[in-house]
């Protein structure tokens, strides 16, 4: 199964809160908001100290509910303790060849992240499929992924970064868009 099936995660959830947490009341007051907006899925960033803390809690709590995932993953250490918490999908901004196998052998959902041809046709050399596109604004945007559609016509990607409610579904409305990510989702 490619990038161990990330593909149902992104299929089954369009729409990804990229969260940063710093206690338990606000990962409680995010569950909240996350079901009121009947989203079942939360990627917690590794961007605060509480990270790997509100990771585990939330597993605790609301796991029967949630997808809960990682972000911000940038190295092998990062990804083997996602792996020891049994997360349900990792997601990095980049790649490196350290970084490959561990993430094909955890058995544990991931995408990486690119932003240039080069970056993509790396992934497709791996045999990956899927893609974060990161930063998605900075890099093009919805233009971006048109030509990238042309190119690379397998590849599905997951557009993170300056995504709102105003953009989002402009890039949904893309074949090669399955998913889109960003933190407006859970503000
Ligand atoms: C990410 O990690 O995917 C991005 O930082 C989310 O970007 P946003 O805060 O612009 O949504």
């Amino acid at each position: 199964m490619i990038q161990n099936n990330i593909e149902k995660i992104l299929k089954e959830n369009p729409l990804i809160p990229v969260v940063t947490i710093s206690d338990e009341v606000e990962l409680v007051q995010i569950y909240e908001k996350l079901k009121s907006k009947n989203i079942s899925v939360i990627e917690i960033t590794l961007r605060t100290e509480f990270a790997w803390e509100a990771i585990k809690l939330f597993k605790q709590k609301y796991g029967d509910e949630f997808k809960v995932g990682v972000g911000t993953i940038i190295n092998a250490e990062q990804i083997q303790k996602s792996i020891d918490l049994r997360v349900d999908f990792m997601v990095s901004p980049g790649l490196t060849t350290g970084m490959i196998q561990l993430l094909d052998f955890s058995g544990i959902p991931f995408i990486t992240g690119v932003s240039t041809p080069s970056e993509i046709i790396r992934g497709i050399e791996i045999g990956w499929e899927f893609f974060k596109f990161f930063p998605a604004d900075l890099f093009g945007g919805s233009e971006a992924l048109k030509a990238y559609g042309s190119i690379f016509r397998n590849i599905k990607f997951c557009p993170t970064g300056g995504i709102s409610e105003a953009n989002y579904k402009e890039y949904l409305e893309l074949d090669n868009v399955l998913a889109v990510g960003g933190s407006w989702l859970a503000k």
